[in-house]
């Protein structure tokens, strides 16, 4: 069968995107080559460094190859490093960047030296190839304590930078629960920064992360964007909630070199069908052997969508992102220009793009 929407354009549409995380986004060759010059051992050579058993392995190996960032040019060239992988795979315009700052400290970089680091890359990145990014301080659940969660966000406050836009919650679902991060989510918002948390992601079981965790993120952690969603499913009343509220979700495509879910498309599908705004993204590119572009093609082969919706996607991450409405008023110039000029090009019929 035919494709409805070709791969190139595909690739080549312009993304924003919301919810990778940087130390996901290494490449496996750099990883080797920082781990040898600092003299720490991994437990696979490059070539099957991500290769792992289950989402515990995936979470393990995902702080292993972080401890390899320990000086702020580490930092730089990570983030330069993803845009421009993201740029030559997928068109990438902005980027949001999730760090988690304490799977750092143990190897003697403190939160302003990472940051400046970080930021040092983005003004690079910028320079280069005219991305921009912002940058989302996490709490890892797992490792975290609510105490230390809130450590956390006094850190980021105590050193703001305007880069550093909001606050984060990753790692297994099981092992925290939305609500017990509620004063570090308040205090982050009392500080103005935006907040957002991986919710009902399907790693874990409908038990371990209820659609009713969206109402948590909703009503106490007070998110302004979330991370999956799909385990929200299981619930007509929640998703009619999520519709209703409108808030932005940041589903990923792809889960895993070996293990991919494949089921992923599906739900994502369901999400849009409920009518959910959706964005696209790519969570841990390179330990997920996927890429921006990627993404998209996965996703369009499973459910035979049209260039209709790579425009809504694409035009979506924009409205999605935590950038201000100026620079928001800028991507939207520069998507639909690409856009039109894409449609142009592969012959299809452009739609009227929402102004
Ligand atoms: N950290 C990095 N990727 C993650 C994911 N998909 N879920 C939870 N924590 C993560
Ligand atoms: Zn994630």
């Amino acid at each position: 069968m035919a494709k409805a929407v070709a791969d190139d354009y595909l690739r080549r549409i312009p993304k924003a995107e919301l919810h990778c995380h940087l130390a996901g986004t290494l490449r496996a060759t750099t990883v080797a080559e920082l781990a040898k010059r600092y003299g720490m051992t991994l437990p696979r050579p490059a070539e099957t460094l991500y290769q792992w058993p289950d989402f515990d392995g995936f979470l393990e190996i995902l702080r292993i190859a972080a401890a390899v960032l320990r000086t702020p040019a580490d930092f730089t060239r990570a983030v330069y490093e993803y845009i421009e992988d993201a740029v030559r795979d997928g068109n990438l315009k902005h980027v949001e960047f999730f760090f988690n700052p304490d799977y750092f400290y143990p190897n003697g970089i403190d939160y302003p030296s990472q940051v400046a680091g970080m930021v040092e890359g983005l003004r690079q990145a910028k320079e280069r190839f005219g991305v921009s990014g912002l940058l989302i301080c996490c709490i890892d659940r797992s490792t975290n304590t609510p105490s230390q969660a809130v450590e956390i966000v006094e850190t980021a406050i105590a050193h703001r930078r305007d880069q550093v836009v909001g606050i984060g919650l990753d790692g297994a679902e099981r092992a925290g629960p939305p609500a017990t991060f509620a004063e570090a989510y308040a205090l982050a918002r009392r500080a103005g920064l935006h907040r957002t948390a991986h919710c009902c992601e399907d790693n874990q079981t409908l038990a371990e992360a209820p659609p009713t965790n969206y109402l948590i993120c909703r009503d106490v952690l007070h998110c302004d964007r979330i991370d999956h969603g799909y385990n929200m499913l299981a619930s007509d009343f929640v998703m009619a909630e999520a519709r209703r509220d409108g808030l932005y979700f940041t589903p990923c495509a792809w889960t895993s070199l070996l293990h991919n879910r494949p089921h992923r498309p599906r739900r994502i599908r369901r999400m849009v069908e409920a009518g959910l705004n959706v964005t696209i993204n790519t969570d841990d590119p390179a330990m997920f052997g996927t890429n921006l572009g990627h993404g998209f093609t996965t996703l369009f082969e499973s459910n035979g969508w049209g260039p209709d919706k790579a425009r809504t996607f694409s035009l979506n991450s924009i409205e999605g992102s935590w950038l201000d409405e100026s620079a928001k008023a800028a991507l939207r110039k520069t998507f639909r220009r690409e856009i039109a000029a894409l449609d142009k090009e592969f012959g299809y019929e452009t739609a009227a793009l929402p102004v």
